[in-house]
């Protein structure tokens, strides 16, 4: 029987962190051939990836420039896509969540008329702006995908509502969980440049990128955390600051060289993943962030108005606190002086996935193409 030729397509961090654990399961069987395409939406946050897991992508559009537009993003993405897939006539392509890179290898696909399976379906603010462009790249993924890798229950149901066949939907748990699994050890050791870290005080893990935040917004989150440092001498905040020039310059301009605020590059996933296991508190804007961090037990403050993950904050452990200077100082405020608050928060709960969620796409796709007779279990929180 011919090999099913798979080709997953992604460009920034997030993506390549949710796509690699995939990228290792479809390694395990003959059945397939597994082809890698990345667009270097991002380059060196997503080098940092690839080398963590030793991936090494087939093709490579290298097409991230310093302050790239939407429209630099798509342009460049579809046309580089267009060559890719009309050289290696994949069966099938796989999409992760909501990047401009996930919209335009769908797309991409489409024209192709290439069958095109989505990994994080489904989830959804219901804002068309909020957030920008990430849910309308959700959504407009959702209405090309052919088969549909939701997470959670929720997403599935969110799915079901827009009138997706049930039978194009599978509930696999989110493969973040299985990347966090892998790589988050109660015995790691940090590399030398941590030693300058204080693991005597409370470690604040600060992460920001959001593009709706981006200038005043994130300004004011900084005034807060500079006030919190001020007023708390047992708190150390570790900021891996984002590449993007533009959270760059805020964040110097407000925290640059104060005691207790360490910044940094944006750190491997390794150290990261073990840093959120080591924090008393995660403040942040990421959409990843907010799924690892519940399995942790770590409370996390959403520097956000709207959540397409609504599950954690179901579980509790989760806060949508918006940006706002007071809203977010007294928020972390409670937390480092309320100890029932904070326990509260602290439980750890999972309800993104079980680590198993990337063997469920593969053996999804297996049955699909009628390699096996078996469709997956699904995941039930
Ligand atoms: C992108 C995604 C967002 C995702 C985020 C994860 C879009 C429109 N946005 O946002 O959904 O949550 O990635 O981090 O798809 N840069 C570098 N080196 C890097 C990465 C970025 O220098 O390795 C700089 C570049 O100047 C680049 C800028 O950051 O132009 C912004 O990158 P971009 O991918 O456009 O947007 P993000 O905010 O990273
Ligand atoms: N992350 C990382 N290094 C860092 C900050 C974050 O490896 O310095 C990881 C984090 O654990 C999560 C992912 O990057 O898995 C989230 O990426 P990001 O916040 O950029 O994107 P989003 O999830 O919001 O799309």
């Amino acid at each position: 029987m011919k090999k099913l030729k798979v080709m997953s397509i992604f460009g920034t961090r997030p993506e390549a962190i949710k796509m690699a654990p995939v990228i290792l399961e479809l390694k395990k069987f003959s059945e397939i051939e597994s082809i890698v395409a990345v667009t270097a939406q991002h380059r060196e946050m997503l080098d940092q990836v690839l080398r963590l897991f030793d991936i090494r992508p087939d093709f490579d559009l290298n097409i991230m420039s310093e302050g790239q537009t939407l429209f630099d993003i798509t342009s460049r993405a579809l046309l580089g896509l267009n060559k890719v897939l009309t050289e290696a006539k994949p069966d099938v392509i796989l999409v992760h969540g909501d990047t401009t890179t996930t919209f335009a290898g769908a797309l991409a696909a489409f024209y192709h008329q290439i069958e095109v399976g989505h990994v994080e379906a489904g989830l959804r603010t219901r804002n068309k702006f909020s957030p920008y462009p990430e849910e309308m790249n959700r959504r407009l993924t959702g209405s090309l995908a052919d088969l549909n890798f939701a997470p959670t229950e929720t997403a599935k149901e969110n799915l079901l509502r827009e009138n997706v066949p049930a039978e194009k939907i599978f509930v696999t748990g989110n493969t973040v969980i299985d990347a966090l699994l892998k790589t988050v050890r109660a015995d790691f050791k940090f590399p030398e440049e941590f030693s300058r870290i204080n693991f005597d005080k409370k470690i604040i893990l600060v992460t920001t990128h959001r593009r709706e935040n981006l200038g005043e917004p994130l300004r004011q989150v900084y005034k807060a955390l500079k006030a919190l440092v001020e007023e708390f001498s047992d708190i150390e905040i570790i900021f891996p600051v984002h590449k993007n020039p533009k959270v760059r310059e805020v964040v110097k301009e407000e925290l640059g060289g104060l005691d207790r605020v360490f910044l940094t590059d944006p750190l491997d996933y390794e150290p990261f993943a073990n840093l959120m296991n080591r924090a008393t508190l995660i403040l942040s804007d990421s959409g990843g962030v907010q799924e690892e961090a519940p399995a942790l037990g770590k409370p996390v403050l959403v520097l956000r108005d709207t959540t397409e993950r609504p599950e954690a904050l179901a579980a509790g452990t989760v806060k949508l606190i918006g940006t706002n200077r007071e809203k977010v100082y007294n928020a972390a405020k409670l937390l480092l002086t309320d100890a029932a608050a904070y326990k509260k928060m602290a439980e750890a709960r999972s309800p993104y996935g079980d680590g198993h969620a990337a063997e469920r796409i593969v053996k999804a796709l297996l049955w699909k193409h009628k390699f096996s007779s078996e469709r997956p279990e699904e995941f039930t929180g």
